[in-house]
């Protein structure tokens, strides 16, 4: 996997009429969260990546869409080395000391994804088996929660596409990670057999945000681009091309 590291620019026309040009930004991201951001024919694309692209245009900036990776995300934007994250990154109290974040954009929630003819049916059947997650993701930590943080049956991958094939190469009895993501991969490989199992007592609802270096002075105007891709439809229809509700 060599999806590390390319990058492409893109759009976002600068507003004209402002007193100097603003900079062109630097976003980070983890493609390979399907279909939120994937590689395709070498180009980054999903959902977020047409959100973005939306929001950018709106906020008037230029930028350069980075696949940095899911760890070395987020030290980029503690180290203010990027601009800002689009991810499907969760917010949540913990990495809020860390980061700011944007107004919500999407809803989510953890779920889990096993073979087809497996004996799990809810979270609490997860005890003594052995589960792949992406380490660092919100699936680590509720995973961790219910069978304590230091259980070896937990195996952490830099990628949830290799928790993935853990699981499908038989090294996992299950995977734990965003609903959509999960029920994307189950329904466009049916080859591989595989079924998802919703919990609501066990996993929270979750909201995505856009992730910034902390203070950063992007947050209002993206804030504002975002509620007004609410507002004149832009959202609505990005969110059917990916969703087809
Ligand atoms: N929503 C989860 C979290 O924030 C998982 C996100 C993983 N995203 C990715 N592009 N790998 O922890």
């Amino acid at each position: 996997l060599s999806a590390c590291g390319s990058s492409q620019d893109s759009s976002g026309d600068s507003k004209k009429g402002s007193s100097e040009p603003k900079k062109t930004l630097k976003v980070g991201t983890d493609a390979s969260y399907a279909p939120f951001e994937y590689m395709d024919k070498g180009k980054i694309t999903g959902f977020d990546v047409d959100f973005l692209k939306a929001v950018m245009k709106e906020a008037g900036y230029k930028y350069n869409l980075v696949n940095v990776g899911w760890d070395p995300l987020f030290v980029e934007l503690k180290n203010k080395t990027s601009d800002l994250g689009i991810s499907a990154i969760t917010i949540n109290d913990e990495r809020k000391q860390t980061y700011d974040f944007s107004k919500a954009y999407f809803l989510s929630t953890n779920e889990i994804l096993v073979p087809e003819n497996s004996k799990i049916k809810s979270a609490a059947d997860l005890k003594g088996k052995r589960i792949a997650v992406q380490s660092g993701t919100t699936g680590q930590e509720a995973v961790e929660k219910l069978i304590g943080k230091n259980n070896k049956n937990i195996k952490k991958f830099k990628q949830n596409t290799l928790a993935i094939q853990e699981l499908i190469h038989g090294g996992a009895d299950a995977v734990v990670a965003d609903n959509t993501v999960v029920e994307d991969y189950a329904k466009n490989n049916p080859n591989q057999k595989l079924k998802v199992i919703a919990d609501k007592k066990a996993f929270a609802p979750e909201y995505y945000g856009l992730m910034f270096p902390k203070g950063s002075k992007l947050k209002p105007t993206f804030d504002k681009a975002i509620e007004t891709l609410y507002d004149n439809g832009t959202y609505e229809k990005i969110y059917k091309k990916w969703f087809k509700v």
